[in-house]
């Protein structure tokens, strides 16, 4: 790729600037750091010299109704943090910010629709009587504590509102992404075994609305959900069975605003998200209540420098971690503001984003580099008239950002005066564990930064030996590893020791990144060493769409590699070799829309090859390295491991 040089620039204007340059690496200057809470390093050796005590100071920005008793547990591969401590996650964003902020807003909500006028603005009083209500509502519905409630919203209010009434009376949320097909809302469901789902009748996407009560219909079909619970908010028509599914308005609607926090053991389970694993089928990430809180407050605090006049825009969905964390609970245990947009980020004009920033005077703006290379895309020429006066931070998340995307949003979206805080983390750890800390810096494009205090990484070789210079390795966690990390694999205790305390034994925590530290200890993360792929930050494993073409009945198996995008940073490519019995064109249509039914729409290959057959060791093996080398044309190198090279001329000439 075409290395794009972009002039230097400094800030709109020099006085406001809050980056400097010094050598190749960035600083805050002293204007951000005066104001950052933390604002020099002494931070990094007081958590290095104590980890555990470190974190256990932390504990205390918190609210615990009982302390805990010990603050690490280890039982490798288990852990635990805070063990014997109560709390309520919900109680702590709510309750206790209520006293002093109950008139701030806490939520607000911005429509696909530029002219649709719900205003839709909750202050911290207001979103706890909703929590309330339905809190109280989903207790009528039978959900006790530790039950499970499936939670499949599209961008809107009451996703939030849904959540945190969850967490209120300890029952476990899973929330589904409202983009993913029905039947991997089955399989979610399934494995939970949900008794009730919160849904909506629809949503919009790009001026379409689509229904979401259908798929929800379809999705709970051989399940125990027995109750569904439905947001209208598209008003379109849907199906509905008397007894099982409630209007969400008409259950709320006369219950009572006062719902007493359940009291949760700091290791009792908060809730579960599941996530790509390197089979077909999708792993449920357990988190659980103290450390997850804890983590939550704190990263949000020192890494975004929550204070009370900020507006901070996440523009993940929640029904991903970073939404989970960054667009709900971290903002409000901080008792700022969050903002909600419910579409997407390029529509109805591709300057949609830079719209909210200013009509919601934003602060602070956390997005993925697919999204700044789409907005790169668009061009700088229609971000000239917005100022973004108010915005002081930048952060980005879910894949490497390259030089040139990072120098972009630095003058563009930043106006050349904003730090960025690239930050590494993972559905499994539970919140951000890696990035440099703004109000001290370095930045270096292209590389996250340092581990966050208390949180001990190392980079090894395959034999275990930690890397020297700038050598690439894997990244691993050591203990006492971060207050936050999953707990477990919901169901599946094979699959946890498997696929993070396996590589390098039950003391290390392996996170299948691959990585390096500069001289100056910043880390830079090279990408997944195993088969996921991360398509425009969405995770995906190529076992699994394999295992999707693989089950039409036209296809005898396939291989999926992940090959770089300009705007997507990765996309998949499908071989499939298939009966030839079928018109070509007719065929990889079905599989498109077999792929969009078994995982939705951000799963859609690139390409699709049709092929007679794989290339293939003499056992068996599919070669994958081989695929991915004939398509970027690259030097095949020795084929004489291959059980069928003459496959190889075949496919290429198909390219
Ligand atoms: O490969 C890393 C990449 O995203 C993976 C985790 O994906 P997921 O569980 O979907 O969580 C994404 C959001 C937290 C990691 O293993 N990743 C995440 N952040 C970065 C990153 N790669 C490079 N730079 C990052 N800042």
């Amino acid at each position: 790729m075409l290395k794009k040089v972009y002039p230097e620039r400094n800030s709109d204007d020099p006085s406001r600037a809050l980056l400097e340059k010094r050598g190749d690496l960035y600083y805050p200057t002293k204007e951000f750091q005066k104001k950052a809470w933390i604002n020099n390093g002494k931070i990094y050796k007081e958590a290095e010299k104590a980890p555990i005590k470190f974190w256990e100071k932390l504990a205390k920005e918190i609210y615990w109704q009982k302390k805990w008793k010990k603050a690490f547990l280890h039982k490798p591969p288990y852990f635990e943090w805070f063990s014997g401590g109560k709390l309520n996650l919900s109680e702590n964003c709510l309750d206790k910010n209520i006293p002093k902020l109950k008139d701030k807003i806490a939520l607000i909500w911005e429509p696909e629709s530029e002219t649709e006028t719900a205003n839709r603005i909750f202050t911290y009083k207001e979103l706890f009587q909703e929590v309330n209500k339905l809190a109280n509502a989903l207790k009528k519905l039978g959900v006790k504590k530790g039950d499970r409630v499936g939670i499949y919203l599209p961008m809107i209010p009451e996703i939030v509102v849904s959540m945190l009434a969850c967490v209120r009376i300890g029952a476990v949320h899973t929330v589904v992404f409202s983009a993913f097909s029905s039947q991997s809302l089955k399989v979610r469901l399934q494995d939970t075994e949900a008794k009730v789902l919160i849904t909506a009748d629809g949503y919009y996407r790009r001026g379409q609305i689509i229904n979401l009560k259908q798929n929800a219909d379809d999705g709970i079909n051989e399940t125990k959900v027995e109750k569904v619970v439905v947001v209208k908010r598209a008003g379109n028509e849907v199906l509905w069975r008397e007894g099982r599914d409630f209007w969400f308005n008409d259950l709320t609607k006369d219950e009572s605003d006062k719902c007493e926090a359940e009291s949760m053991d700091s290791e009792d389970p908060l809730f579960l998200l599941y996530t790509s694993g390197s089979t077909g089928k999708p792993k449920g990430i357990l988190h659980t209540c103290g450390g997850y809180t804890v983590q939550t407050k704190v990263t949000g605090k020192f890494i975004f420098d929550f204070h009370n006049q900020d507006i901070f825009w996440c523009t993940s969905d929640p029904g991903w971690i970073t939404g989970h964390t960054y667009t709900i609970y971290s903002p409000l245990l901080n008792g700022i503001t969050t903002l909600l947009f419910e579409g997407a980020p390029d529509w109805p004009t591709p300057d949609r984003w830079a719209k909210i920033i200013e009509k919601h005077k934003v602060t602070i703006f956390y997005t993925a580099p697919t999204a700044i290379r789409m907005f790169e895309k668009y061009g700088a020429e229609i971000l000239k008239k917005y100022k973004f006066e108010k915005l002081r931070l930048l952060g980005t998340v879910g894949e490497p950002i390259d030089e040139a995307a990072w120098l972009w949003y630095f003058n563009e979206a930043g106006k050349g005066r904003c730090p960025i805080v690239d930050t590494w983390w993972q559905t499994e750890t539970g919140g951000i564990l890696i990035t440099s800390l703004p109000g001290i810096g370095p930045f270096r494009p292209a590389f996250t930064g340092l581990p966050f205090p208390g949180v001990r990484f190392d980079i090894l070789d395959e034999k275990g030996k930690s890397c020297s210079g700038e050598k690439e390795g894997n990244l691993v966690i050591l203990p006492p590893f971060s207050p936050g990390l999953l707990r477990g694999i919901y169901k599946n205790p094979e699959k946890y020791l498997e696929t993070y305390w396996s590589q390098y034994g039950k003391n290390v925590y392996f996170t299948s990144d691959g990585a390096y530290k500069d001289k100056d200890g910043l880390i830079r993360i090279i990408g997944r060493v195993d088969d996921v792929i991360k398509v425009a930050g969405h995770r995906i494993t190529t076992g699994e769409l394999e295992a999707a073409i693989n089950s039409h009945f036209s296809i005898d198996e396939s291989a999926v590699i992940g090959i770089p995008d300009k705007i997507k940073g990765e996309a998949p490519i499908v071989f499939a070799v298939y009966k030839n019995d079928k018109n070509k064109e007719e065929l990889k249509k079905e599989l498109i829309d077999k792929i969009k039914k078994e995982i939705g729409p951000i799963a859609l290959p690139k390409e699709i090859y049709l092929v007679e057959d794989l290339p293939k060791t003499r056992s068996g093996k599919i070669m994958r390295r081989i695929l991915r080398k004939i398509f970027t044309g690259e030097e095949l190198g020795d084929l004489s491991t291959l059980a069928n090279p003459e496959i190889i001329e075949k496919i290429k000439n198909l390219m």
